[in-house]
């Protein structure tokens, strides 16, 4: 990286209402990817590009954050928490938090939102802003079909020229690139978001800079990018983490297909492939294919269960011969034997699933 990296803020007050019911007892940043609390990750990647100071914004159970990553030392990181009483939104957050900054006015200071997995290049995010001299800079990803995000059309020389809603019609989609969730701000810039009430960076406080004249800077960048707001996606970045698909430093090298955590027991005979994790404490029975799937700590799978692109909550157990097609089981609950759950499917936590009661084909 060319120049000193700045300091962070990871905005993870979220209640993550696309992911319940992972999100039920856990903060989404908190539910574990890859072995790991997924914010993890995000502090690992920010370390290695150089940030030292970063200063989470909490809001949604705030209480978990701090027991688990401390001062941060142990990822050589001076980490801060501030806890919003009423949850701010994405801008009242990063006003809520900018008196704990030590930069000076015209400082870069990096946002992250606490639910992104990428590749990006921090520390050019970092050089596009001191070079274009904006006063935000954002990190823009293309995506296949913009219609379900707002757009972010630049001029050819990278400026921002507008915000746009989500397009309604074919004509409305004059770009592909979107908001992808990093940005560096000028740090004055930070001072200027209204405190005390809520604001959304990206529907009043982006668009308002834009209004007043500010530089607002994008910088396209089509590394790995994924969103991890809902199960489906969720499921897909904790795979990719295993794969090496998606660059973490807080995977371990070379697993391979899989990962198994401490103290989880595998029969033999069970498959598991693209990128599954089995918790600590965790049973796999006899027979059982796990593919592209996470397996919380201390959850059961018993003999003979199949299950895909799924998620098993902590200590959940999953009935013999059950099949899980992109589903999601919730802390505690219990599936019996024989069921069959397919796309979409999200048990609640502690609930109770008689053998044999969902099925989508013939029992015999
Ligand atoms: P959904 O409810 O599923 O949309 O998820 P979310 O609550 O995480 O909202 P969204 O994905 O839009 O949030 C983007 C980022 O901002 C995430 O990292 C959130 O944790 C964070 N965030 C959203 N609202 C707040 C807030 O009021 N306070 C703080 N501190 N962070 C927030």
């Amino acid at each position: 990286m060319a120049s000193t990296a700045p300091e962070a803020i990871l905005l993870v007050g979220g209640k993550g209402t696309r992911l319940r019911p992972l999100t039920v007892h856990t903060p989404k940043p908190m539910v574990p990817a890859a072995g790991v609390p997924f914010l993890t990750h995000q502090l690992a990647r920010a370390r290695a590009a150089g940030v030292e100071h970063i200063v989470l914004a909490t809001s949604y159970l705030a209480e978990v954050f701090e027991p688990y990553f401390g001062d941060g030392s142990a990822l050589g990181l001076h980490l801060e928490y501030v806890t919003e009483t009423e949850p701010l939104g994405t801008g009242g957050a990063l006003r809520n938090v900018s008196s704990r900054l030590h930069s000076g006015p015209d400082d870069p200071v990096l946002v992250f939102n606490g639910d992104i997995l990428t590749g990006l290049d921090i520390g050019s995010l970092v050089d596009t802003h001191r070079t274009s001299d904006a006063d935000v800079s954002l990190h823009l990803t293309r995506v296949s079909d913009p219609r379900a995000f707002g757009l972010v059309p630049t001029d050819p020389t990278g400026r921002v020229t507008a915000f746009l809603e989500k397009p309604q019609t074919p004509e409305e989609i004059v770009t592909d690139q979107i908001n992808a969730g990093a940005y560096v701000f000028r740090r004055s810039v930070l001072d200027t978001i209204p405190a005390g009430r809520p604001v959304s960076v990206e529907r009043e406080t982006f668009p308002g800079l834009l209004t007043e004249g500010a530089h607002l800077q994008g910088m396209v960048d089509s590394t790995y990018w994924l969103d991890l707001g809902t199960p489906h996606a969720f499921v897909r970045g904790s795979a990719d983490l295993i794969l090496g698909r998606a660059p973490s430093p807080a995977v371990p090298r070379g697993c391979g297909e899989r990962l198994v955590l401490e103290g989880a027991e595998v029969a033999p005979d069970a498959k598991l492939t693209a990128g599954t994790v089995i918790g600590r404490g965790a049973r796999i029975g006899a027979g059982s294919e796990i593919e592209g799937s996470a397996v919380l700590d201390g959850a059961v799978v018993e003999p003979g269960a199949r299950i895909h692109d799924s998620l098993i909550g902590e200590g959940a157990r999953i009935g013999a011969r059950t099949v899980l097609r992109g589903a999601v089981v919730g802390d505690g609950a219990v599936i019996g034997a024989d069921n069959e759950l397919h796309s979409g499917a999200r048990i609640w936590c502690g609930a109770n699933l008689p053998p044999g009661t969902v099925r989508f084909s013939s029992d015999m």
